[in-house]
């Protein structure tokens, strides 16, 4: 399944933000901690590192996120030039109030009302920029919503006399290069609905859920999981949930449990999931370069 997000109004956002970030002294990228690396989009590397800009890299979402992973993201990324990374939950007043003094050491030099620290908060749709940028700000500048794509123009707003930060619409790549990847952005839902079919969506999560949390996913469901597979996790959440299709003599409305199991993993109904760590990252790039050096040989 190739998935292709690109809303319009993307690269025109993508223009400003490029714009903006002349006018950046960090910027603060925001990631899902449940998959940091699919929702690390390529486009904001490539932007700042075009500029030198360093980065507080935030794992949002803590709280839906498996913590032992969240730790081994947090040492990958630390070891990073110009990175500083932070797991946060930015739902909560005193973690978002952390992020001005993680930004200000990446630059020192900025911080005076003649040459106020200038932060850029960047991300893909839906991580937590805007609950973010409104925790910072103490009010409503920007509308939170679960749908992806909401914050669609950029805001500047001082903090204080010595900090401003820019808010920029969720910003997508046009292509997501990996299909795993654009599994676990629909999961977490930072892309859209029209983007890919749930059905789709929920075997891949039941089949990570079955690998990594199994205990978990029995547990929610009151499951015996030994010899099931992806479908068959659906089918057995269709049976204990009395999802039917209405005058199909029993039949089990597969569409119904995928939505369930999509919504209460996005929900934190599962308990703290994770969709990657950096070793699972690390088999992933592995296999696709040995899938591309397959495909050039056979081809040559
Ligand atoms: P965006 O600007 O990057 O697009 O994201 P936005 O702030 O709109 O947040 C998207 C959803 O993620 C919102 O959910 C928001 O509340 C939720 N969110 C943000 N930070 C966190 C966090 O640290 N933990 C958790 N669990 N959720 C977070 P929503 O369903 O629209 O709103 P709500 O019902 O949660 O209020």
């Amino acid at each position: 399944m190739a998935i292709q997000w690109f809303p319009g109004h993307m690269t025109s956002a993508r223009r400003k933000a490029g714009e903006t970030m002349e006018f950046t002294d960090v910027v603060v990228e925001v990631l899902d901690a449940r998959a940091p690396e699919a929702s690390c989009n390529p486009m904001i590397r490539e932007l700042r590192e075009h500029r030198r800009r360093p980065c507080l890299k935030i794992l949002n979402k803590i709280d839906l996120a498996d913590p032992v992973v969240t730790q081994a993201w947090l040492d990958y990324y630390n070891k990073q030039d110009d990175v500083k990374a932070v797991a946060l939950c930015c739902k909560s007043a005193s973690d978002a109030a952390r992020v001005p003094k993680l930004c200000q050491p990446l630059a020192p030099h900025r911080n005076t009302t003649h040459k106020p620290l200038r932060m850029m908060i960047m991300g893909i749709p839906n991580v937590g920029k805007s609950t973010l940028m409104n925790m910072l700000l103490k009010r409503k500048v920007a509308n939170v919503g679960d749908e992806p794509a909401v914050t669609k123009s950029q805001q500047n707003h001082k903090i204080n006399d010595r900090m401003t930060l820019t808010d920029s619409p969720g910003l997508m790549w046009p292509k997501i290069e990996h299909e795993e990847d654009g599994y676990m952005l629909a999961a977490i839902h930072a892309i859209g609905r029209n983007a890919v079919f749930d059905d789709e969506i929920a075997t891949f999560l039941a089949s990570r859920l079955l690998e990594d949390y199994p205990e978990q996913l029995a547990e929610r469901y009151k499951l015996t999981l030994a010899g099931m597979d992806d479908v068959g996790v659906l089918e057995a959440i269709a049976k204990k949930r009395g999802c039917l299709l209405k005058g199909r003599g029993g039949e089990l409305d597969l569409d119904k449990a995928a939505m369930i199991l999509l919504t209460e993993f996005r929900s934190g109904k599962l308990g703290r999931i994770s969709l990657e760590s950096p070793d699972s990252r690390a088999k992933l790039l592995d296999m696709k370069q040995q899938q591309a050096m397959d495909e050039d040989n056979a081809s040559s």
